[in-house]
């Protein structure tokens, strides 16, 4: 592997620049999260509006709850499905170590602890919470490989660590436990069946809280995107899922397997932009389980609102 030791990543983090950061889901865009001009960088080199806030990443549930007000619900959530791909939206306690710029001045934060170790071991060196949203360019496909992200923003960093390739592909599932109520904010790997079995059903949509993130168009590649498409029309890339649907190097899975057609997907979007078709069509994808979080990006790189 290339790229800088967690420590170095540590030190940087100290002295307010940006690190690349590989986590389970997806590469992120570091800061310490209690510093706001390093906060300040991430947006800037993201384009990203400053009203949508940022995952504070920590090292543990206890680190969590000295951030935010946990009642039985988020922690059960926590114990169940930490370290790893669950973000949970809860009320700030403490307004100095997730900065209000990051918080994008709201009263709640989300935190995570990644269930990448070399995400963990920047944390550890590092001793504090670090926000760190994907590090793509605000609306573009999440990066999942070491060279993606640098591609992406890796001119503004300081250090970058090299995790390899994502394992889930699809970034964190966003639930929010405010009030008493949980809600879904964004569907990703943990599924809502997997989160139902742990706080009974989640609230109607509607009901929900708002996450101030979820633009119409997000996670698009340069070519328009085509969902739900049976074949290719002319000029397309297709990228297919099941058996004998399209090309091999384009399947998502051949096999239909939903695991890895989240770990692929970002990356296949990617590669199959940089050919430059004239649109990139895609394969109908179950919508069951972790087929909702893959439909959830899908529709909207093809510009639908969620
Ligand atoms: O898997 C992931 O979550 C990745 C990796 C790097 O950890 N991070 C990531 O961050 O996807 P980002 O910034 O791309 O997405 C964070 C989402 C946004 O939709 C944001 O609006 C929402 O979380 N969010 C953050 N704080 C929130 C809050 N207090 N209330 C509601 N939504 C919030
Ligand atoms: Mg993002």
């Amino acid at each position: 592997m290339t790229g800088d030791t967690p420590e170095i990543a540590a030190e940087a983090l100290k002295t307010g620049r940006l690190v690349m950061l590989p986590t389970e889901t997806v590469y992120g865009l570091a800061a310490d999260a209690s510093n706001p001009q390093a906060v300040a960088r991430i947006f800037e080199a993201k384009g990203r509006p400053r009203f949508n806030p940022l995952i504070a990443h920590v090292a543990n549930g206890l680190d969590a709850e000295s951030i935010a007000v946990f009642d039985e619900r988020a922690r059960a959530l926590a114990e169940a499905f930490w370290p790893g791909p669950l973000t949970i939206v809860a009320p700030v306690r403490d307004r100095e170590r997730v900065c209000d710029l990051a918080r994008a001045g709201l009263d709640s934060v989300a935190v995570r602890v990644p269930g990448h170790p070399r995400a963990r071991a920047v944390i550890a060196a590092f001793g504090g919470a670090v926000v760190a949203p994907s590090a793509n360019r605000s609306g573009r496909p999440s990066p999942t490989t070491f060279d993606d992200a640098m591609e992406e923003t890796g001119q503004f960093v300081g250090a970058a660590v090299d995790g390899g390739p994502c394992a889930v592909g699809v970034e964190s599932t966003v639930v929010s436990v405010l009030d008493g109520v949980v809600a879904l904010l964004r569907p990703g790997s943990v599924t809502r069946e997997e989160i139902e079995a742990v706080v009974g059903p989640l609230a109607e949509s509607g009901q929900g809280h708002r996450s101030p993130g979820r633009l119409a168009l997000h996670y698009a590649p340069d070519a328009p995107v085509r969902i739900e498409a049976e074949t290719a029309n002319e000029g397309e890339v297709l990228l297919g899922f099941g058996p004998g649907v399209g090309e091999a190097r384009w399947s998502l899975s051949p096999n239909g397997d939903l695991r890895e057609a989240a770990a692929n997907l970002f990356r296949l979007l990617r590669e199959a932009d940089r050919t430059r078709p004239v649109g990139i069509a895609v394969s109908p994808i179950p919508h069951k389980g972790l087929g909702e979080a893959i439909n959830d990006r899908l529709r909207r790189a093809a510009g639908f609102v969620g």
